[in-house]
């Protein structure tokens, strides 16, 4: 993590809390169990990272993907977009392999409206979101990957919790439903959780994978 990133992280965090969620840039122990799955891809693939901030975990996609591999990087803030371009101009981590196709998209990821992905990685703050919001990301989600197709996504585990104690009883109410949605999600396709100690704050990495029949 460059302090470059680490501060405008930090920036970004102050004047917009609701799209950022979280005051550091994920630490490399994150970044790498959040591309756990897609360590193990076999054959060409296609990866969608949702919500790229400074490129935490892109650093830690971008070496995996080999000639014939795609990464859509898609993040909504223009700052982060940019100094993103800038890492991937001039850091070694970020320098893809002649053959992969990496686009870097500047864009809510609700605009990704089609094309089918072998892999999302997936760090937007769904708990600070209105419910309405959360169902219809993970609705997008799920609808944009592949049938054996593996989504992963990261939930801080304290401060959740923390936030509920001291909210007011409408924000205590979006939580619960948010929470609700979340759960009705990971019943039908949860396989695996992993917690993240060394990361600020501790956070869970949840692992969803789509079923490959069409029974869902
Ligand atoms: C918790 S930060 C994670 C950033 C980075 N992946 C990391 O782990 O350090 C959430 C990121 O999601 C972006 N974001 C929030 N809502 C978004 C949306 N609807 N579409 C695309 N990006 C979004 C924010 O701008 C922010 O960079």
């Amino acid at each position: 993590m460059t302090t470059n990133s680490t501060r405008l992280f930090f920036q970004q965090f102050r004047r917009d809390f609701f799209h950022m969620g979280a005051v550091l840039p994920s630490s490399a122990a994150l970044g790498r169990a959040g591309v756990a799955y897609l360590a193990q891809k076999q054959g060409s693939v296609r990866v969608l990272e949702a919500g790229a901030g400074t490129g935490s975990f892109t650093r830690e996609i971008v070496p995996l993907l080999q000639p014939g591999d795609t990464l859509d990087a898609v993040e909504l803030n223009g700052d982060l977009v940019a100094l993103l371009k800038q890492r991937f101009a001039t850091e070694p981590e970020f320098q893809s392999r002649p053959g992969v196709t990496v686009n870097l998209i500047n864009a809510d990821v609700r605009s990704i409206s089609s094309g089918q992905y072998d892999y999302i990685v997936f760090s937007l703050p769904l708990t600070n979101f209105p419910p309405a919001l959360v169902e219809e990301i993970l609705t997008l989600m799920l609808a944009r990957l592949k049938p054996g197709g593996v989504f992963s996504f990261v939930k801080y585990i304290f401060i959740s919790r923390f936030k509920y104690l001291f909210s007011r009883a409408d924000v205590k109410s979006h939580m619960d439903t948010n929470q609700a949605i979340i759960h009705a999600f990971a019943a039908k396709y949860q396989i695996n959780q992993r917690a993240v100690l060394a990361n600020v704050p501790p956070t869970w990495v949840y692992y969803w994978q789509k079923p490959m029949t069409n029974d869902q």
